[in-house]
């Protein structure tokens, strides 16, 4: 992690669980990013404000900027994209996480249109919108950079995938159906290779992550590692992904998950 460096993160929903998890490491890094932009639906809430309290003891040459973003909301995602542009002042954004997520605990027999879409617009519109708001700022920052190939630290966009979202696998189909969030998951990663596709010639890497199954509000009863240990995990894997890894589904350890 020593010669891990990128200049500009952002991350979505990023006041608890695993996205408050990859800002706590981002900030433990030997070389912290010099923009962190931790992003939430509620900057002014208590979450919001441990994100707020964190950003006003940030030293190390790396800053934390705390900004509203609702990923289901248009003119959010316009009116962070528009504060983040004025902070990287003609510069470009390296990194962008889409991670923000919801899951409703359904059966094929209770699942509804309601809530099928509601979970679809946070899990799977949200990234495609919010991408396609930051995309001029990554495009930017793979012009500038002076990276050979391909990175986090030129320009990458992880989607925060899961392995429910995998059509192999159908990980824990027995204790938990989960249909309408098994599906959002199993669109992101078509999404996440459609802008593997249409970014990668931009220089832009594009990945789908699997954060391990982790003890957070969503993870609940469902998940066996700590937030330390998957941000840990995640941040080792963004290290050293590379052109290869354009287009796939990984996890938290860098293992190869089935689509
Ligand atoms: N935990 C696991 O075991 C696990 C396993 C596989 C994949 N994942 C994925 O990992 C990601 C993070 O999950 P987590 O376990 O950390 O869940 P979590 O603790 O419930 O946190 C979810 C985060 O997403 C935010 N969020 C929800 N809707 C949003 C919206 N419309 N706009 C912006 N932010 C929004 C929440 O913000 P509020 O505070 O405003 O609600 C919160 O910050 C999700 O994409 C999830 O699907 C988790």
């Amino acid at each position: 992690m020593e010669d891990f460096r990128i200049q500009s993160v952002l991350l979505t929903g990023s006041d608890r669980g695993i996205g408050l998890g990859l800002v706590q490491e981002f900030v433990k890094l030997p070389h912290p990013p010099q923009l962190l932009f931790a992003t939430c639906r509620h900057p002014e809430s208590l979450e919001g404000q441990v994100l707020k309290e964190m950003a006003a003891r940030c030293s190390n040459g790396s800053r934390l900027v705390v900004l509203q973003l609702d990923v289901t909301d248009p003119h959010s995602i316009e009116a962070a994209a528009e504060e983040v542009e004025k902070y990287l002042a003609g510069r470009g954004l390296n990194l962008l996480i889409n991670n923000a997520g919801i899951a409703c605990e359904t059966t094929l027999a209770s699942e509804t249109a309601q809530s099928m879409a509601a979970v679809y617009a946070t899990n799977t519109i949200g990234p495609l919108q919010v991408c396609q708001a930051f995309l001029p700022l990554l495009k930017r920052a793979a012009r500038r950079s002076n990276c050979l190939g391909m990175s986090c630290s030129k320009a990458a966009v992880i989607n925060m995938s899961s392995s429910y979202g995998s059509i192999s696998a159908v990980d824990e189909w027995e204790w938990h159906q989960d249909v309408g969030y098994r599906c959002s998951k199993a669109a992101l990663n078509m999404l996440t290779r459609c802008q593997s596709l249409g970014y990668g010639p931009c220089g832009i890497l594009c990945v789908s992550l699997h954060p391990g199954g982790v003890k957070t509000c969503l993870g609940a009863e469902k998940g066996v590692l700590t937030v330390d240990s998957s941000a840990r995990g995640i941040l080792e894997v963004l290290s050293r992904l590379s052109a290869k890894d354009n287009g796939t589904f990984l996890d938290w350890r860098g293992q190869t998950v089935p689509w």
